[in-house]
């Protein structure tokens, strides 16, 4: 070991020892909130951070919880989503106010300020309205990280069409998918998309499924790399060609509080992804607040920089709606953090004078294991606030990232939240909260978050259920198209008045929550979900399985990691390294990359119930090494010694 990295380890140590980490006083001197709000009245509450929005109609009733747990948000009031993100900041005087400080991965530099998009966003919405997109109209949205996607998203809210984004990672098949079960009309996509130095023929990949998605009747394409696209007469649209086609005025039509703003899936504990379904006036209010509130937001003179993608709900929330509604100047950036080398990402840190970085802990394990040198050898004196998303963060990480990111000077918030909350929930107040490494610490004003045991009582100290027990303004108001699943997934547990998030916690002694992780089939892969149904359906739509199970692992990287027993079919023995090879593609041709399994590990039989359910949970525990307790209710009890030698040959592999 060097003696930096030793020293470094050293100081590490120390921190560990300190637990506790008051707001730096410098921090606190300049912060924009030194004191928690206290909430008397619920409703007030919120109105008054409504009243941060522009309404073009103001609302007659804050919340209506008549027929829970079916939400209505500042009811009879109407805006548009995209004047407030927009509009009302040119007319402000703010038009030459750099949104985006746009990164490409060659180095390329694109500034987009609130005057361009206004430009912008007009005529692609004109665009979608001349190609017959009307208000209601689902529109999919399948983009890389480049500033057209915001104008995308913007033109769809401001002609009121609920967009339907979906990752850049994921496959055409899993683009195929969400359209047709969101009868999308229209996709918005891209020639080709760049990543670490190569280029993706994306136009051309979607065509191979678009048989499958027969409501979508309308193809624009975002000309980005110059890739050779082929383009369907009638169908396909150039975005450039019919900007410069369009008008260039688009009015900002005012909608209901209430009208959908987007559907966005995420994974579930059944094959099937939900469409979680977010409205425009409390969304929008709450995303603005909460990003105000927990990054000290101070829009005349930060650079903030969020480096999730926007096809996660994090972008759309604390990339576009949030900093936009808010007059942020953004970094945006396409590329990952270790290409062209492991500097990229503090170049850009250090050239865009980036004072808030928001990333996950996934990536500041990287950044941590790459070693501290790359980040050393950049002036990152700028920034002054760092935030934590995606997963819990453990303590080394979280102490590495304020020592060598933070220089010791930057609070860090560790946000909880999810797809389903539209913004954060639990976190620190920058300038409030003492922070202890690992905990979100506590709910933000207005938030009711607690911990429930099985039956429903407060869980003490202990570990129970997370809850959430009061309506909020940016809660999914269901999953789209269907209204009983909405229930029976979150409201079943604990009633209609009680939203049951999914994860285990535990509250500590002096009330701070420390979140441990998915209660449910749902796996959380470098910060992204996806649900061990979802990858098991897709293993087992390969030609040579006949039964898959899925199991998440703990993995030092990503968080946890994909592992599955598979059963091959006919009379085929264990599979071969080919097979494990055309398991992964497939899986990666069926969902996407990040769903393909670490580790595959060859199974005769699968234990299961006597009435065939198959038991992750005994196969969590053979991967993990544990004591088998009583499997006498399995159908074949002997399967599981056959598996436990096989998880053991195949760990003294991995091992050599
Ligand atoms: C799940 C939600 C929120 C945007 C990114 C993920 C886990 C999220 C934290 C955190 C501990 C966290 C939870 C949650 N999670 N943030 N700060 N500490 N766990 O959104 O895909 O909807 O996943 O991510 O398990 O339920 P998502």
């Amino acid at each position: 070991m060097s003696d930096t990295a030793s020293s470094l380890e050293r100081d590490l140590e120390r921190l560990l020892d300190q637990e506790r980490f008051p707001p730096p006083p410098e921090f606190v001197e300049s912060a924009e909130v030194t004191e928690l709000e206290q909430v008397d009245d619920h409703e007030a509450f919120w109105a008054d951070k409504a009243g941060a929005l522009d309404w073009a109609q103001p609302w007659e009733q804050v919340l209506d919880w008549s027929n829970p747990p079916f939400a209505k948000w500042f009811v009879g009031g109407k805006l548009n989503v995209a004047y407030n993100c927009v509009d009302r900041h040119v007319e402000a005087g703010l038009g030459d106010r750099v949104a985006f400080h746009w990164r490409g991965e060659e180095g390329e530099e694109r500034d987009v300020t609130y005057a361009d998009l206004h430009r912008d966003v007009q005529r692609f919405a004109n665009v979608l309205k001349d190609h017959g997109i009307e208000t209601g109209d689902i529109v999919g949205i399948f983009l890389p990280m480049i500033p057209e996607v915001v104008v995308a998203m913007l033109a769809c809210a401001r002609i009121g069409a609920p967009h339907n984004v979906v990752f850049g990672g994921f496959s055409p098949e899993s683009v195929k998918e969400r359209m047709e079960v969101s009868n999308a009309k229209a996709l918005i996509t891209v020639d080709g998309a760049r990543r670490k130095g190569k280029t993706a023929a994306v136009k051309a990949a979607v065509d191979e499924v678009m048989e499958g998605m027969p409501s979508v009747k309308t193809v624009f394409v975002v000309r980005s790399t110059g890739a050779e696209t082929p383009m369907t007469e009638g169908r396909d649209v150039w975005v450039d060609e019919a900007m410069e086609a369009a008008a260039a005025d688009c009015p900002a039509e005012p909608f209901d509080a209430e009208h959908p703003l987007f559907i966005l899936y995420s994974s579930g504990s059944t094959a099937a992804p939900k469409g979680i379904l977010h409205t425009s006036g409390g969304y929008l209010t709450g995303v603005a607040y909460t990003h105000k509130l927990v990054f000290d937001l101070k829009p005349e003179s930060d650079v903030y920089w969020c480096t999730a993608d926007v096809g996660w709900i994090t972008g759309h929330s604390y990339i576009v709606y949030g900093p936009l509604a808010n007059g942020t100047t953004s970094v945006m950036y396409e590329g990952a953090p270790d290409y062209p080398d492991k500097n990229a990402w503090w170049d850009v840190g250090e050239k865009t004078g980036t004072t808030i970085f928001y990333t996950a802990p996934t990536a500041i394990r990287a950044a941590m294991k790459w070693g501290p040198e790359y980040a050393e050898k950049h002036d990152l004196s700028k920034l002054r606030l760092l935030g934590s998303v995606g997963e819990p963060i453990n303590p080394k990480a979280w102490l590495w990232y304020h020592k060598v990111i933070g220089g010791e000077r930057c609070p860090i918030v560790d946000t909880w939240w999810q797809t389903e909350t539209g913004h954060i929930m639990i976190s620190p107040l920058p300038g409030v909260t003492e922070t202890k490494p690992g905990s979100a610490t506590q709910p933000l004003p207005g938030i009711d978050a607690r911990v429930l045991t099985d039956d429903g009582e407060d869980a003490g100290t202990a570990q129970g259920f997370l809850t959430l027990n009061r309506p909020w303004p940016g809660m999914l108001r269901t999953l789209f198209g269907d209204d009983e699943r909405f229930v029976e997934t979150y409201w079943k547990k604990y009633g209609k008045e009680t939203y049951f998030v999914g994860d285990a916690a535990r509250k500590d002694e002096d009330g701070y929550f420390w979140v441990i992780g998915r209660v449910d089939d749902v796996l959380n892969v470098s910060g992204h979900r996806m649900s061990t149904a979802e990858i098991e359906s897709a293993i087992v739509s390969h030609e040579k399985v006949a039964e898959a199970a899925v199991i998440g692992q703990p993995d030092e990287d990503s968080g946890q990691s994909v592992t599955a027993f598979v059963t091959l079919g006919g009379s085929q023995a264990d599979g071969d390294d080919d097979t494990v090879n055309e398991i992964r593609e497939h899986v990666a041709k069926k969902i996407g990359k990040l769903a393909r399994p670490k580790r595959i590990i060859w199974a005769d039989d699968l234990p299961k119930t006597r009435s065939g359910k198959i038991m992750r949970r005994l196969l969590r525990d053979i991967a993990e090494g544990k004591e088998l307790g009583d499997v006498t209710t399995l159908r074949d009890p002997d399967v599981m010694q056959q598996l436990e030698t096989k998880v053991k040959e195949r760990q003294s592999a991995d091992e050599e």
